[in-house]
């Protein structure tokens, strides 16, 4: 028998009951629920709405449940339809009337409200932890990597070369970024919506702040029919969770090409790697592909979440018990990902001789050829096409700019002299683009040491 079962004739139909029922996904807001029905009966007893010994008693029932919710949830049930409604109905069974007062001044779009909020809060926490993580294994092999020279690469074309620790600190600027969003994320969704009553709050003396407090809210909601349909800070948390995901999935992309025969600038552990059926030889970075992946399913849960709040008249419509499915899986797997993604990186090897290697090649100290003879008073337009010619003139031998004698040098341009080849050294290239934010070694030292003055500083947030 249903608990509305008062207004109706007949029983629900089979189907329509699975078909409406939300408990194999939300069972797991079984805390959050429970804590927050423990804050509103504390509170419901506080405003003498019901008296101190029910308060206590449905305290007591609550915690039990809690323990035998973890303990087997098994006994959440389908007919309940939702997390809300097994409770209630779990409390009943057990202390009889008292729990049925449990719900005065409340109603479920209140409360599945509440509970989302809660999860979402500590998911916000579980990311953010994951992200810092991160950055902390960037910033290291960063340390490690200051003078380690590799190509930078435009169009996927060398261009100039940078060094290995400054590719990476390009990754933390990025997963810094993320943090700093979901603490914005965290800091607009920290506001207690219960006591929006279905829609349009409640009769009850309750006290919202008192619900707050207890839950470690540091405000309430002001509008109580915005306080059951808002699903904007899931959204939001998507939204972080998806750039999360699509910062993965470039890093991810530069791991496959860098563990390929032909970049060969890492190795990943054997541990992070996976083998073929038939190909022996063969040493695939599966992890890295299957993040690059599943940022296709995070973004799907975003635009599943947008489309679904986008037609909605005010307040609660069952459509919103949609968000979970969503939301729940882009988490899990935002969580998944970064938690295996970091150990990859941590336990590779780098090829600091390959990536070396490469950066000699493909003219990479074109530029700085140019910015030579334009130093030397030619203007960067000419110089530029001086440079374009020696550029095709050693492609049509295979030589590199360095292999061209100086009186040869000359004949294209009077402004060469000796010194050139101290100018366009692959040391020189990278050590002399120092300006903060370059990758001389001494650039990427000050980046590492402002990204561990933010990961010192955030230790203290959320
Ligand atoms: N299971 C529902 C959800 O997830 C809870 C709220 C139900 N409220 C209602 N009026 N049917 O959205």
């Amino acid at each position: 028998m249903k608990m509305w079962a008062g207004r109706f004739q007949k029983e629900i139909d089979r189907e329509v009951n699975d078909f409406n029922s939300s408990i194999s996904f939300d069972k797991r807001l079984y805390r959050q629920d429970i804590t927050g029905s423990l804050a509103h009966a504390a509170m419901l007893s506080e405003q003498g709405i019901i008296t101190k010994d029910e308060a206590a008693e449905i305290s007591r029932g609550l915690l039990e449940i809690m323990a035998e919710i973890e303990a087997d949830d098994s006994i959440l049930s389908a007919d309940a339809e939702d997390i809300h409604m097994n409770v209630e109905a779990l409390l009943t069974q057990k202390i009889g009337d008292t729990g049925k007062k449990l719900h005065t001044a409340r109603s479920r779009n209140d409360q599945v409200a509440l509970d989302m909020r809660m999860y979402a809060r500590e998911e916000t926490k579980n990311i953010r932890a994951e992200v810092l993580k991160l950055l902390s294994a960037l910033v290291k092999l960063a340390g490690e990597h200051t003078s380690t020279v590799m190509p930078g690469y435009t169009h996927l074309q060398r261009a100039q070369p940078i060094t290995f620790s400054h590719h990476l600190m390009a990754y933390a600027q990025m997963f810094m970024r993320d943090v700093t969003r979901l603490n914005d994320a965290y800091a607009r969704m920290d506001e207690m919506p219960l006591g929006s009553g279905a829609l349009a709050a409640s009769t009850f003396p309750i006290n919202r702040e008192s619900v707050a407090k207890k839950l470690g809210f540091s405000d309430i909601t002001k509008n109580s029919l915005d306080g059951v349909s808002d699903r904007d800070y899931l959204l939001e948390l998507t939204s972080a969770i998806s750039i999360i995901m699509m910062h993965l999935s470039r890093f991810s992309e530069e791991v496959i090409l860098w563990c390929s025969s032909e970049f060969s600038f890492i190795e990943l552990d054997d541990a992070y790697s996976t083998g073929s059926s038939i190909m022996p030889q063969k040493k695939n970075p599966d992890i890295a592909e299957l993040v690059r992946g599943k940022t296709g399913r995070v973004y799907g849960s975003l635009i599943a979440l947008l489309t679904m709040m986008k037609g909605l008249p005010l307040a609660y419509n069952k459509d919103m018990q949609e968000d979970k499915e969503s939301f729940f899986d882009a988490a899990d797997t935002v969580k998944m990902c970064l938690s295996i993604f970091t150990p990859m990186l941590e336990t590779m090897r780098v090829k600091a001789d390959n990536m070396r290697k490469a950066a000699s090649g493909g003219f990479t100290n074109a530029t700085d050829c140019a910015d030579y003879l334009a130093k030397k008073g030619l203007p960067f337009r000419d110089a530029y096409k001086v440079v374009g010619g020696l550029v095709h003139v050693c492609i049509e031998r295979g030589c590199g700019l360095s292999d061209l004698t100086v009186d040869e040098l000359k004949t294209y341009c009077p402004l060469f002299s000796d010194d050139v080849y101290d100018a366009i050294s692959l040391d020189t290239c990278v050590g002399e683009r120092k300006a903060m934010g370059g990758p001389a070694p001494e650039s990427v030292k000050r980046q590492i040491e402002i990204m561990s003055g933010f990961l010192k500083a955030q230790s203290d947030i959320l």
